[in-house]
Order: C-alpha cells, then sequence, then structure tokens
C-alpha cells in the first residue's frame, strides 16, 4: 500500500494543535470519569435470566438502572418469527423497586415473568424503557417433560470475584456452552450488602446470565455477621430479591432464598441454611411427599456433612436427613468449606452397602480461597481435597445421573454417576 504525505495535515496551524490537545484531554478525562461510573448510566445493567417454578411455560427476567426511565418494560418474540413483518414482539410491563444504596445512590430493579410461552422453543427478548433498550438475547425454554439436559454447579466464588473468577466462568461456559442453567450454592459475593461486589459478580459472568438461567441460594454472606449484630437485623441481604426474580413457593419469611423448581424430569429444591431450619425440612417433606419428578436434586450452602475443622450442622443432620432418606433424595450440592468433597452414598448418616440406594453430599469451591479439611468424615467421602477452583457439570438422562468436576484447564477432576 502506498502511502501518501497529507499536506493538509502538516500545515495545521499551531493554535489548531493546542485545540486537538485539549479536546484529547477532556475525552480522556470525561471518558475515565464515565467508565469509572461517575457518570449515571441510563442503560438497563445487570441483566438475568432465572428460571420460574415452570421453566417449559415461563421465563423470569431482571435487570437495574441507575435512574428510573418510564414504562419499564420487556419485549420478547419467538427467534423463528423475528425477521417476519407480520409478528410483532409481546410487551411486558415490569415489577419496579427502588433500592437506596446508601443516603445519596437509589437505583432501579426491574423484573418481568414472561409467561404462556411454549416449551423447547428458543426466545428473544430485549429489557428497558421508552427511550433505552437492551441489546436483544435469547434463551431457550425447558421441555415439559423428562429429556436429557445438562446444567452446571458452582461452590462459593466470594473473594477476588472479577479478576480470578471471570476465568472459571468462561471456562466453564467454554466446556458446556448448552447448559440449562447454572446453580450456584451459595457465598457469591463476600459482603451481600456491597453493590461492589455484586457489581464484580456481573462484570465476571458478562453476557452469560442474560442467555443462560442462573439459579441462586444465600450462603452465610448474603447475610449479615451473626456475631456482631442484634437477632431482629438477622436478614438476607436488601441486595438479594431485587437483583433476582426466583420462585416463591417457600415457606413464608424465606421468599426467594427456599424454593423448589422442576426441569425435565428433575425436582430441584433449593434450601437456606442460615435460619429456619426445621421449618424448611416440614416444607421439603410436603414438597417431596407430592413430588412426581424422576430425580431430586437438593441444594443448600452450608454441607451437612463438613469437612471444615470448625463446622458441623448436626442440626441439619437432625431435621434435613430423614427427610432426604424417606423421599430418596439422589443428589446434595453444597459450598461454605472452600474445599472439595463427595461421599459415598449415603442412609441415616451412615454408608450404605453397595449397590443400594443412598444420597450423594457433594461440597464444592468456584472461587480463590481455600480452607484445611478435617478427618471428621473421611468414613463417609469418597474423594476429598482440592485446593483449586472447580466447576462441576451435572448431566441428567432418564436413567443416569453423570456427575463431572472440572478445574480451569477443563481437566476432570472428580467424576461419578447415580443409577435409577
Ligand atoms: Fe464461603
Ligand atoms: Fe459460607
Amino acid at each position: 500500500m502506498t502511502v501518501k504525505k497529507d499536506n493538509k495535515f502538516m500545515k495545521i496551524s499551531k493554535i489548531n494543535r493546542y485545540l486537538l490537545f485539549a479536546g484529547l484531554a477532556l475525552f480522556l478525562i470525561f471518558g475515565h470519569a464515565r467508565a469509572d461510573g461517575n457518570t449515571l448510566n441510563v442503560f438497563p445493567e445487570r441483566i438475568v435470566l432465572n428460571l420460574t417454578q415452570t421453566p417449559y411455560n415461563s421465563q423470569a427476567v431482571t435487570w437495574r438502572t441507575q435512574k428510573m426511565g418510564t414504562s419499564p418494560r420487556a419485549q420478547i418474540i419467538r427467534v423463528s418469527e423475528f425477521s417476519s413483518l407480520e409478528s410483532t414482539p409481546k410487551i411486558f410491563s415490569a415489577r419496579t423497586s427502588a433500592v437506596d444504596l446508601d443516603k445519596k445512590t437509589t437505583v432501579y430493579h426491574h423484573s418481568v415473568v414472561f409467561n404462556s410461552l411454549e416449551p423447547n422453543v428458543l426466545y428473544a427478548y430485549r429489557v428497558g424503557d421508552d427511550q433505552h433498550f437492551s441489546e436483544w438475547n435469547q434463551f431457550i425454554t425447558a421441555s415439559e417433560k423428562l429429556k436429557s439436559f445438562t446444567f452446571l454447579y458452582f461452590g462459593d466464588i466470594q473473594n477476588q470475584i472479577q479478576s480470578m473468577c471471570s476465568r472459571v466462568f468462561r471456562t466453564a461456559f467454554q466446556k458446556q456452552p448448552d447448559a440449562g442453567f447454572w446453580l450456584f450454592a451459595g457465598d457469591m459475593v463476600d459482603n451481600g450488602d456491597d453493590d461492589k461486589e455484586w457489581k464484580e459478580f456481573f462484570n465476571a459472568m458478562g453476557w452469560i446470565p442474560r442467555t443462560i438461567p442462573l439459579m441462586l441460594l444465600p450462603g452465610n454472606h448474603e447475610y449479615p455477621d451473626r456475631r456482631f449484630i442484634p437477632l431482629e437485623d438477622y436478614k438476607i441481604s436488601k441486595l438479594w430479591r431485587p437483583h433476582f426474580t426466583l420462585p416463591e413457593n417457600g415457606p413464608k419469611d424465606l421468599e426467594e432464598t427456599v424454593f423448589s423448581f422442576e426441569y425435565q424430569g428433575v425436582c430441584f429444591v433449593m434450601l437456606n441454611g442460615n435460619e429456619l431450619i426445621e421449618k424448611q425440612a416440614k416444607w421439603l417433606e410436603k414438597i417431596l411427599s407430592k413430588n412426581r419428578q424422576h430425580w431430586v436434586i437438593v441444594s443448600i450452602h452450608q454441607p451437612v456433612y463438613s469437612i471444615s475443622k470448625r463446622r458441623n450442622r448436626t442440626d441439619f443432620q437432625k431435621f434435613f436427613v430423614p427427610v432426604f432418606d424417606r423421599f430418596s433424595v439422589d443428589l446434595v450440592l453444597q459450598g461454605h468449606d472452600h474445599a472439595y468433597s463427595r461421599t459415598f452414598p449415603l442412609r441415616n448418616n451412615q454408608r450404605v452397602p453397595d449397590k443400594e440406594k443412598g444420597t450423594v453430599y457433594v461440597i464444592s469451591i468456584a472461587g480463590p480461597k481455600f480452607y484445611p479439611i478435617s478427618s471428621r468424615y473421611d468414613h463417609l467421602m469418597a474423594k476429598t481435597g482440592s485446593r483449586e477452583p472447580l466447576f462441576q457439570s451435572i448431566r441428567v438422562d432418564a436413567d443416569t445421573l453423570h456427575y463431572t468436576s472440572y478445574n480451569i484447564m477443563k481437566q476432570v477432576y472428580d467424576s461419578f454417576e447415580i443409577h435409577k
């Protein structure tokens, strides 16, 4: 390529050069201020899909704006009809809640539940208001009946969320781009009331939660530290419920922290290990006694058989384990101990004889903080260890559940199968 000298540029006067440099300096100053978030962002951010109780016919989406726009809403259309002139997107008005982050800053969380959807259909949606819309995103609804699918499960994120955990999320997405949803077993952040940590969480995830739904339950770090506050102030972070739209079918006072949902032949139950354990055990019994799904998977943050030296939740063994045993829960997914463990199939707090039915309890960790391991329950453990971040891919077929834990190099760290 021939490069021509631009004589006009060569003739720029000194004054013009000063103006050019001044303009560049202003751009750098104000451009930087915007990137730091000093200027209000009027566009939807933190857009996240969550599954409803019935993901084959509805889908929840939540987003946040730093300013209140006019008529917050979402639009949705089947992808197959997107380019057809006769089809127009359906509009769903949003529910909005204002959240005061501090005395000077209020933000607005909006949510919509798209209903009357068709099973196993690819939809496009966007969220926004009169003037500002997000990009169009896509999701696929679940099938109504039992059908093979894969979901991902993550233990605690909690620390160095953006700098270290982004790689875990990206590797997980590369490994399983078609996961039905991602399940988080609590402690996504270190301080649930710190909006900056939630910002890191959403930055680390990028656009993934706009297309793959997240299902989450709270860990102890989404609650205040119980040692330093009066009992009446011990409540889920005020940032939890506005950020997500989770099923509200749990016991009273535990809405969106305890719930169940059905996904292609699996009954999932999300429990809250922070409070009202006995009440949850009674609710769980009711839910599982009505269950018609082929598989049952429970998730709870604090482990039933802890591998941490400082912890041992005997109340879970007293209240939850008899219910897990009675209704043959297949798998329990946990976090909290910042290490990895997987039990043999258990019943009544004991290892079951080979080939007998039992519940497998897993603890995993996705973040960069690790705790030493206790040998208290070594007699129940098929595997313990790990000082590396992991993510788990779980494929559920009609007769077999295939579980694989990967490290960030996509190497298999642990794997097993459960057969029906
Ligand atoms: Fe944790
Ligand atoms: Fe925890």
